[in-house]
């Protein structure tokens, strides 16, 4: 029998900047699992945690622990390289809908487990719930078994799932303890590697609409996922991406479905397609489908105007219960009541978008939840979204407000009105995709 180990006795080495051993990070996590450790001594560890930080040991053994307090995915019977995506959230960041159908289209599997929205970010999961029909609660087997059978799976996170993350997030969250890297990392992988993948690829955003709003920051933290990742036999990247304005042209939950099908048709935005690919083109090349990023990227091209990935979206659709014939026509998607052009006052270029702010006027319009139980409307929110660099004259929309109550309406319409500003100079976008970490 092992030594039994006092939650003060664990807090207060941590507190004292000590190194903890994997028994005592274990035995962290049981009490957050069977409720051994009160919230205040997980909370007191948590802060000691914040404050003192954790090495890459640590960081690894919490990571390990946290993802074996539930269920590990076991994929290992399907012979398809396995490859997911994860990204640290932004603002009209569909590329998990369209991106999936994509790379699983190319011959690499792609297991899912996705979150719902909270605050000013959205969640994939809310997303496709937005079409009709469409579950995405199944069981862990159910899912294996979809991903055996299509390469591809979509699904919420399920209570079996990393339940010692649920308890430690929910604390982090009323404690002042979610900006720290490690617990982070530990929260972020936990999960991920739960989900039977061989490999993963981060999307690390930063900016005004990204979590990590400082840019070295997120470096950073990309730098702790990669190779946190890594020390747990798990091949990762991340691609660190500019999350300033909102991606693509649409912000909501069925508007976004809406235009990951144009995607998938070969009509995605710009700048949709460019963080797309260069986060497809590290799936392919991690799985060992393709030799390097252009040949990568030639496969996903292939893979839409072929129209082999939109046909893999459909069979997702179809697996899942969801109406198929949203595909084709957009209009079976739920949709508002009223749908108003914001108009532009001035004449110039767009200099700023400001994802923060465009993300509560949708918030507003109540595409999203500012608290876990909220409701959201699938149908609201924003598209036809101008761009910075755009050329607009007075009276040009700067984007169209889809929305279902008046009172919301005019707040975010006021909301809207300062997140986009048009100046006289020309202004040249910022790059959106830089340094790829691992
Ligand atoms: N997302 C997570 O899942 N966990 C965190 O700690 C932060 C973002």
């Amino acid at each position: 029998m092992g030594t039994i180990l006092f939650p003060q006795h664990v807090i207060a080495r941590k507190r004292d900047g000590a190194e903890l051993s994997r028994e005592e990070i274990d035995a962290f996590v049981r009490g957050a699992t069977d409720g051994s450790w009160a919230d205040y001594q997980l909370s007191a560890l948590l802060m000691a945690v914040f404050l003192k930080g954790m090495s890459p040991g640590e960081t690894a053994a919490l990571t390990d622990a946290m993802m074996r307090s539930g269920v590990v995915a076991d994929l290992s019977a399907i012979k398809m390289p396995k490859a997911d995506k994860h990204s640290t959230g932004g603002v009209g960041d569909k590329v998990s809908i369209h991106l999936a159908p994509m790379v699983a289209a190319c011959g690499v599997a792609v297991p899912m487990i996705s979150g719902r929205g909270l605050g000013h970010t959205g969640g994939t999961v809310d997303k496709l719930e937005s079409i009709p029909g469409f579950r995405m609660g199944l069981s862990i087997a159910q899912y294996s078994a979809e991903v055996a059978r299509i390469g591809l799976s979509l699904i919420c996170q399920t209570s079996e799932l990393a339940p010692a993350d649920r308890k430690l997030y929910a604390l982090r969250d009323v404690t002042a303890t979610v900006e720290s890297i490690p617990l982070i990392c530990a929260s972020i992988l936990s999960k991920k590697l739960a989900e039977g993948i061989d490999v993963l690829v981060l999307d690390v955003k930063h900016g005004s609409g990204a979590f990590m709003k400082d840019k070295a920051r997120a470096r950073e933290l990309a730098v702790a996922l990669t190779s946190v990742a890594k020390a747990m036999g798990k091949p990762a990247r991340a691609v660190m991406t500019a999350m300033d304005e909102p991606l693509g042209h649409a912000v909501g939950n069925a508007l976004e479905v809406a235009e990951s099908i144009e995607c998938l048709r070969g009509s995605g935005a710009r700048d949709l397609m460019e963080v797309t690919y260069a986060l497809g083109a590290q799936m392919l090349v991690l799985a060992g489908a393709a030799k390097d990023v252009p040949a990568a990227t030639a496969r996903l091209e292939a893979s839409v105007s072929s129209g082999a990935a939109l046909a893999k979206f459909r069979e997702l659709l179809e697996a899942q219960g969801g109406d198929p014939r949203v595909v084709d026509d957009a209009a079976r998607l739920p949709q508002a009541r009223t749908r108003r052009p914001l108009a532009s006052t001035a004449t110039g270029f767009v200099a700023r978008v400001d994802a923060m702010g465009v993300a509560l006027a949708a918030l507003r319009l109540g595409a999203g939840r500012a608290k876990a139980e909220d409701r959201v409307d699938h149908a609201v929110g924003l598209t036809c979204l101008v761009k910075v660099g755009d050329r607009v004259s007075a009276g040009d929309p700067l984007c169209v407000v889809h929305s279902n109550d008046e009172r919301a309406h005019a707040e975010a319409q006021e909301m809207l009105e300062s997140a986009i500003v048009v100046g006289t100079a020309p202004v040249r976008p910022p790059p959106l995709v830089g340094e790829v970490i691992g």
